[in-house]
């Protein structure tokens, strides 16, 4: 397997080839719900304007030349929403990757998925491994759509994973490191999120990737997901690129690193 680097030193050089920029933005997206409210719409109305915001968002990412763009689509706990919301939502994601997964593909984009994909139907499943396959050399943004992913699944999966190498004498228990942990999470072979965005005014994490997020710079803003537009990505690119990334370093240590660049 791919050794990943710690998340510190990954970061740190992702900032010294791209000042200031993000290599990789996770986004939760909410607020669909309250979009569609404030309408007077059923719930299922904003989800549909939530695909046009990823359209969006997609598209002004690749053209930035950000490396990954993650979406939490649909988490460990939504199954726990009214099952014709569920069903609805399961619907979306078949029909949208059947639409755009061509254009995505034109535009050089790499699609992949992160979750358990045990409690999909068989249609689903088939068109997320297609997606997955036809886009698979591509070379421009990689991105990331979390669906029934929890960040506590995607730890609990690594430490199975781990167990059963020690079990079967391939690994020692005492050389288990945290590096280890993170070769056997989901995008392993990715860099970490640099910047969490998540819309509709919640400022919570709502487990999503919790290990990966360990040094990620947060940023909330009060805009419903589906109103989410290339000007608010631009001021979350702006913030987040006058944040001082430490990774447990003193300020005065900062200075000395970019005196020396
Ligand atoms: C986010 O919007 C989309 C999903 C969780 C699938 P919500 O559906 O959570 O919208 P609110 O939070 O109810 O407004
Ligand atoms: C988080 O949003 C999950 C997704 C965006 C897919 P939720 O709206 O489900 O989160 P909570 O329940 O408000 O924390
Ligand atoms: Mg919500």
């Amino acid at each position: 397997m791919q050794e990943k680097a710690l998340p510190q030193e990954n970061q740190i050089r992702s900032d010294q080839d791209q000042p200031n920029l993000p290599q990789h933005i996770a986004i939760v997206m909410d607020g669909n719900g309250r979009w569609a409210k404030k309408r007077f719409l059923p719930r299922v109305f904003g989800h549909r304007a939530g695909v046009e915001a990823v359209r969006r968002v997609v598209k002004y990412c690749a053209s930035k030349q950000i490396k990954v763009l993650s979406i939490f689509a649909f988490s460990s706990e939504n199954w726990r929403r009214p099952e014709q919301e569920v069903g609805y939502l399961m619907n979306l994601f078949l029909t949208g990757l059947e639409r755009e997964i061509q254009l995505l593909h034109e535009n050089n984009v790499r699609v992949r998925f992160i979750g358990n994909r045990a409690n999909f139907d068989e249609k689903l499943i088939a068109k997320i491994a297609e997606a997955e396959e036809k886009t698979r050399h591509n070379t421009g943004l990689t991105f990331l759509i979390a669906v029934d992913y929890g960040g506590q699944w995607d730890i609990c999966e690594a430490v199975r994973r781990i167990a059963n190498e020690v079990e079967a004498g391939k690994l020692k228990s005492d050389e288990v490191t945290s590096r280890t942990i993170a070769n056997y999470l989901s995008f392993a072979d990715l860099p970490n999120p640099d910047l969490f965005i998540r819309t509709s005014g919640e400022r919570r994490i709502s487990n999503f990737m919790l290990w990966q997020l360990a040094y990620a710079e947060l940023y909330f803003t009060d805009v419903l997901w589906p109103d989410f537009d290339e000007k608010e990505l631009d001021n979350a690119l702006f913030d987040y690129a006058n944040r001082e990334r430490r990774f447990g370093l003193s300020g005065e240590q900062l200075n000395e690193r970019h005196d020396a660049s």
